[in-house]
């Protein structure tokens, strides 16, 4: 490979260059920081100080990450992620921001042509490669300009430190916490009003006609210690279909109330909530990959990517009218993982 740079010529004196013929390169003109050294040396100190910016943010990700813990509450989980997105948002910002402003400003802007040639390359094309990185060194100035250089390389070196401390949020493993959740034999189902707390109606199997569906929050949530989490884990649909459309198992067939069931809410995929119900068709709709279920058919997985129907807890009517669990769900809720077989196999 050969190069030829273009810097300082006319169009007339390129004609030809190499072979190539002049496509119509403009003449080229020198920035102020190629010809003033005054300027040349504020752009170096800007550079960097968009490189130190990115820094702050990267360590303001870290120190927020700690002064603003998760208290099981919803707003400590928005001011997190709120600070942590600011955090993030100014680390990748500033290096993005850094490196245009450098190459812009800095780094030569002059046009070459370039021969191209056969891979792999010989002894011969390796040297040329070796000396067009050492031109293109030169012509960055990384190495004449120690300043720029030290704050890109601090910069992209602590970049990586939030991913690390947001791996450290995927464990430890769950354990026995995805086979156990607020739902037992007796807990009342009531209607999910949004947030944490959420008010708590009861459910009377009055309420639920055919083709309606309710959010469902297990009675007794906002009293427990983590009231966030145990949602994350027990939210629940309820929805009534004309019991001659249900396709029940033989087992199952004590776990609904007159077509009324009640199935977990968040989605066997990687357990986003399944948020849409088309009573039409009787299909539940995940919004994150499109998964389906099919409410007719224990929800089975009828589109999608997630490998296991919803699980679904078992329901009847307490003396007073109102449905209650009978017990928890006999399987995990949420993301397939690699404990499901042995409980299953165990709840057989
Ligand atoms: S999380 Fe529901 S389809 Fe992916």
């Amino acid at each position: 490979m050969s190069s030829n740079q273009h810097s300082g010529s006319t169009a007339g004196e390129l004609e030809v260059v190499n072979g190539f013929e002049n496509p119509g390169l403009p003449e080229h003109k020198p920035r102020i920081t190629d010809v003033e050294p005054a300027a040349e040396k504020v752009a170096e100190r800007q550079i960097a100080a968009w490189f130190l910016l990115s820094m702050v943010g990267t360590i303001w990700f870290i120190v927020s990450y700690f002064l603003f813990p998760l208290d099981g509450q919803i707003g400590s989980v928005r001011m997190q992620n709120t600070m942590l997105g600011i955090g993030l948002t100014v680390a990748l910002f500033s290096i993005g921001i850094g490196i245009i402003l450098w190459a812009k400003t800095l780094i030569t802007d002059a046009e070459v042509s370039e021969d191209r040639h056969s891979i792999p390359g010989s002894e011969e094309d390796q040297a040329i490669a070796i000396e067009i990185f050492n031109q293109a060194k030169n012509e960055s100035g990384i190495a004449r300009r120690p300043l720029i250089r030290n704050m890109l390389i601090a910069a992209v070196a602590i970049a990586p430190l939030p991913a690390i401390l947001v791996l450290r949020d995927l464990g430890p493993l769950p354990g026995n916490k995805m086979f156990e959740t607020l739902w037992g034999p007796g807990v009342r189902l009531c209607k999910d009003t949004g947030g944490v707390p959420s008010v708590e109606t009861p459910i009377k199997a009055s309420d639920v006609t055919i083709g309606s569906a309710f959010h469902v929050i297990p009675e007794g949530m906002n009293k427990s210690e983590d009231p966030l989490n145990e949602k994350a884990k027990a939210a629940v649909l309820l929805m009534r279909v004309d019991p001659e459309q249900l396709n029940t198992k033989p087992e199952r067939e004590s776990w609904q109330v007159d077509g009324i069931v009640a199935y977990s809410k968040i989605c066997t995929h990687v357990g986003c909530p399944v948020a849409l119900y088309e009573h039409q068709t009787h299909h539940l709709l995940c919004p994150c990959h499109q998964s389906t279920f099919d409410v007719t058919n224990h929800c089975k997985v009828i589109f999608g990517p997630a490998k296991r129907p919803l699980p679904q807890l078992p329901i009847k009517v307490d003396s007073d009218g109102y449905l209650v669990a009978q017990r928890d769900f006999t399987e995990p809720v949420g993301p397939s993982f690699w404990e499901v077989h042995t409980r299953e196999t165990e709840s057989r």
